[in-house]
């Protein structure tokens, strides 16, 4: 099947709808202390408040883990990051000038936020390439630009991804037949093809080999410096070996953070989580 019957069939990228306004990522003002900025943040369901008064900051080039037992609202969080949510109080800035309460989820990515959901979401009768091309293609993807064949520089941001996330040798091959990890890999390969400056990942290791996961927590830290990663996790071993700032969640609020040494031997956590 080729990417032209792929893109009839499923209409997997929505064309952008009238009056969505588009955000260049040239607006990104990333001049102060922090990329993101979420301050007081509270979403109720049903009088169920699943975040209660959240503040968490994250530095450009940063690598956060976000850790919490289940209903702790770590989804939640997310989805107020990247517009899915709107909250009911609170404030939410991407860089110094952009408000993500105000904008559009479409808006949202084309500023520079890019998620990886945890389940995998490739095609898997195309090419790790073919599925990156889709990806580069975006939200904006119209039949017109698919088929256009790539240019050079297009086809080199592609293999440069795949060499990025460790399937330059797969580039061919179909994504139906990589493993559990690689799948995953191809996916944050897609998230990565839309440049974001701030990629969110949740729970990226459920179901991956030990050797998979070493190269889980290789990749994110190699990501780190030119994105700022934020990854949601439950796996104490992985964030142990990841080594960055920790951030623990529990009923909507944050409980405890700074280094994961510190965090696992607060009293509160142990009570909370990792006692559990
Ligand atoms: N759409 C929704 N409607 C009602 N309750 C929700 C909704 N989304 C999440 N919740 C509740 O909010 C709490 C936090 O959920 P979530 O953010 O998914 O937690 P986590 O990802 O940390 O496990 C949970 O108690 C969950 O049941
Ligand atoms: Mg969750």
């Amino acid at each position: 099947m080729n990417l032209r019957d792929t893109f009839r069939r499923d209409r997997v990228f929505d064309v952008v709808r009238p009056g969505t306004r588009t955000i260049n990522p040239g607006e990104l003002d990333t001049g102060g202390k922090y990329l993101l900025y979420m301050e007081n943040i509270t979403v109720s369901f049903d009088g169920f408040k699943a975040l209660n008064d959240l503040t968490l900051y994250i530095e450009p080039g940063e690598l956060r883990c976000i850790i919490g037992p289940n209903g702790a609202g770590k989804s939640t969080m997310m989805d107020v990051i990247t517009g899915k949510t709107r909250p009911d109080q609170g404030t939410c800035f991407f860089g110094q000038t952009l408000d993500l309460t105000r904008m559009s989820e479409t808006e949202i990515a084309g500023a520079g936020i890019g998620r990886k959901f945890q389940k995998p979401t490739v095609f898997p009768e195309h090419t790790a390439a073919e599925n990156l091309e889709l990806a580069m293609a975006g939200p904006k993807t119209t039949w017109h630009t698919l088929v256009h064949p790539l240019n050079g520089e297009q086809r080199d941001r592609i293999a440069a991804t795949l060499d990025t996330v460790g399937l330059l040798d797969r580039h061919d091959h179909v994504a139906g037949a990589l493993s559990h990890g690689q799948k995953q890999w191809l996916e944050i390969a897609m998230v990565l093809m839309q440049q974001p400056k701030l990629l969110l990942v949740d729970e990226p290791i459920a179901g991956m080999t030990r050797q998979e996961v070493e190269r889980t927590a290789e990749l994110l830290q190699q990501l780190a410096g030119e994105h700022s990663v934020v990854v949601v996790e439950h796996d104490m071993e992985f964030i142990r070996s990841i080594a960055s700032t920790v951030t623990v969640l529990h009923q909507g609020s944050v409980l405890a953070e700074g280094k994961m040494q510190d965090v696992q031997n607060d009293p509160k956590v142990i009570e909370v989580y990792l006692g559990e």
